[in-house]
């Protein structure tokens, strides 16, 4: 018998389950109806991606590349994986050394196997690379050719036993083993941006007509601290508008779409900051003028925020210390300091937002923490979230694709965080949300075998109709089955007996009301069809 053993979803993943399942489908068909009437299309990347690619765009210093991917190895491999695995594990087994300090043939002995698996490991490393199995970067074959010389002097001391340094090599040789790449470094995706454009340079988008409009629905993920609305796997909704024009007007239209999205799915409760963060010609000297600032108040603040000082000051005005928020405030403001045409593209901004009745604030510590944005910035926050409020970040990136190896190209977007959303729906207005549940439309209570025909017929039909309808796969009393009918929450329960089958005709009883009628077949099907259309 194997271990008992309960499996648990991982700590930071959930399930999602009916009926919130059918909110979730509800929330993700709304976005596509939505950003379809704005001529978006939707883009699938895969969930996975060269890790070089987030670390580029996103940026190495930020928290969600350096410190929060899950990152794995992709090789071919397997047997330099064995071995290394096995180089990397070896001890010295107390078996193996005799006593302790021993002299003679016993270190030769000992120390002889781990040589061994080197050897058999830069060999077979050699091969590989020279076949191409592992990547061919001048960094490996430096690795190979170190190995060999390595192990030599390795070999050396073990003969002319140097107990001490026999140990150092082994462990020596074991770093130089974990250095060899043995495949390309993939990561799962923190956030779709980056493969957006990768995908928009891939498949030459620049040359489609006209600004490419793009969106996705799916999972992201993120070895974060998992808390209410924080989770490691978690979902998003996003759209990306690249082109050739960095008009006010496309980001204007971008959360015009987001805010009529967030409307039609009933989350009002929201408001919408925005800011701008400057470009390549005014935010170095802007963050250089903070960072002065910054070093003269540096002991009032945290070690988060003193260390950011000399690697991301901008990242400094995100924070949430209480302690820190009067030295923050009196820091210069970013709207101070733009240039001319990044003022006039805020300023452009704002009016087309008033022009589409779009209600915003300003909020110029809105940084954002990914290094990717210029210029527009913006963020929603919702009610009902305690600290993790935020539901959709965005802004504009003009020159990511360029730094991927693309064209000059122009970008926004945007993505909403699903879970924070959908649990604000929940909490804020669980009417709204109960509203577009799916409910069982028909039970059908079948009794004696004879009616049973009848009944896969029938169920056939109503289900041909659109309804939902749940058909007991095996014989219940009427009792039972009519209560179990109320549980699922069905609106009708279809009596169909011996009666009812030598009869032709249907009982269809209300359960909300209790109201029972007769009807012949084509007349149960277009009274349940009208009712379904009505709602
Ligand atoms: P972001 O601000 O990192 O931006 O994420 C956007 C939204 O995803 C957040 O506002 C939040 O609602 C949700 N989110 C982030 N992390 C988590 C988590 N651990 N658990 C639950 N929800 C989370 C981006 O990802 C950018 N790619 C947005 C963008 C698109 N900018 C331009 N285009």
């Amino acid at each position: 018998m194997p271990e008992r053993k309960q499996f648990r979803a991982i700590k930071g993943t959930r399930d999602i389950l009916p009926p919130d399942s059918a909110l979730w489908n509800w929330f993700e068909q709304t976005a596509r109806e939505t950003f379809e009437s704005y001529n978006f299309g939707e883009i699938r990347p895969p969930i996975f991606e060269e890790t070089e690619l987030f670390a580029r765009s996103i940026g190495v210093e930020t928290d969600v590349v350096g410190k929060e991917m899950y990152t794995f190895e992709d090789y071919e491999a397997s047997d330099l994986f064995e071995l290394r695995t096995a180089i990397v594990t070896w001890y010295k087994s107390p078996v193996a050394s005799g006593p302790p300090g021993g002299l003679g043939m016993g270190a030769l002995a000992e120390f002889t196997p781990f040589a061994g698996l080197v050897r058999n490991f830069h060999l077979l490393g050699r091969e590989a690379f020279d076949q191409g199995r592992i990547p061919r970067t001048p960094k490996n074959d430096s690795i190979l050719r170190d190995l060999i010389a390595e192990r030599d002097i390795f070999i050396t001391s073990v003969q002319s036993q140097r107990h001490q340094e026999n140990q150092q090599g082994v462990e020596h040789l074991k770093e130089l083993v974990r250095e060899l790449e043995l495949g390309d470094s993939l990561s799962l995706r923190p956030e779709a941006t980056a493969s957006v454009c990768r995908a928009y340079i891939e498949h030459g988008m620049h040359t489609r007509p006209g600004n490419v409009k793009l969106y996705y629905v799916g999972p992201m993920f993120r070895r974060e601290r998992p808390q209410k609305g924080r989770y490691r796997q978690f979902y998003q909704i996003g759209a990306e508008v690249l082109g050739q024009s960095d008009a006010p007007a496309i980001d204007a239209e971008v959360i015009e779409m987001l805010m009529t999205f967030f409307r039609r799915v009933g989350l009002t409760s929201t408001t919408l900051y925005v800011n701008s963060i400057g470009d390549k010609n005014c935010r170095p000297q802007y963050v250089e003028l903070l960072r002065e600032e910054l070093r003269k108040v540096k002991d009032r603040l945290g070690p988060d925020s003193q260390r950011r000082i000399e690697t991301n000051p901008l990242r400094v005005l995100d924070s949430k210390l209480p302690e820190e928020q009067p030295v923050i405030e009196k820091l210069p403001r970013i709207a101070d300091h733009l240039c001319a045409e990044c003022r006039e593209h805020f300023a452009k901004l704002k009016e087309e937002l008033k022009l589409r009745g779009v209600a915003f604030e300003e909020n110029w510590r809105l940084v954002r923490g990914l290094d990717y944005y210029t210029r527009t910035t913006f963020e929603v926050t919702a009610a009902g979230l305690g600290s993790q409020n935020a539901v959709c970040g965005g802004g504009r990136y003009d020159g990511l694709v360029e730094l991927l190896g693309g064209p000059p190209t122009k970008g926004i977007g945007f993505a909403i965080g699903s879970d924070r959303a959908i649990l604000s729906i929940q909490e804020g207005g669980a009417d709204f949300a109960k509203r577009h549940l799916p409910s069982l439309a028909v039970f059908v209570a079948w009794m004696g075998s004879a009616s049973y025909p009848t009944a896969v017929s029938i169920a056939k039909k109503l289900r041909e109709c659109g309804l939902s309808v749940e058909l007991p796969p095996e014989e219940m009393k009427f009792k039972k089955s009519l209560g179990l009918a109320d549980k699922l929450g069905a609106r009708y329960a279809l009596i169909i007996g011996e009666d009812e089958v030598a009869s032709g005709s249907y009982s269809l009883k209300n359960l909300a009301d209790g109201k029972q009628e007769k009807f012949g077949e084509s007349e149960l099907l277009e009274y349940l069809e009208s009712e379904r259309r009505s709602g």
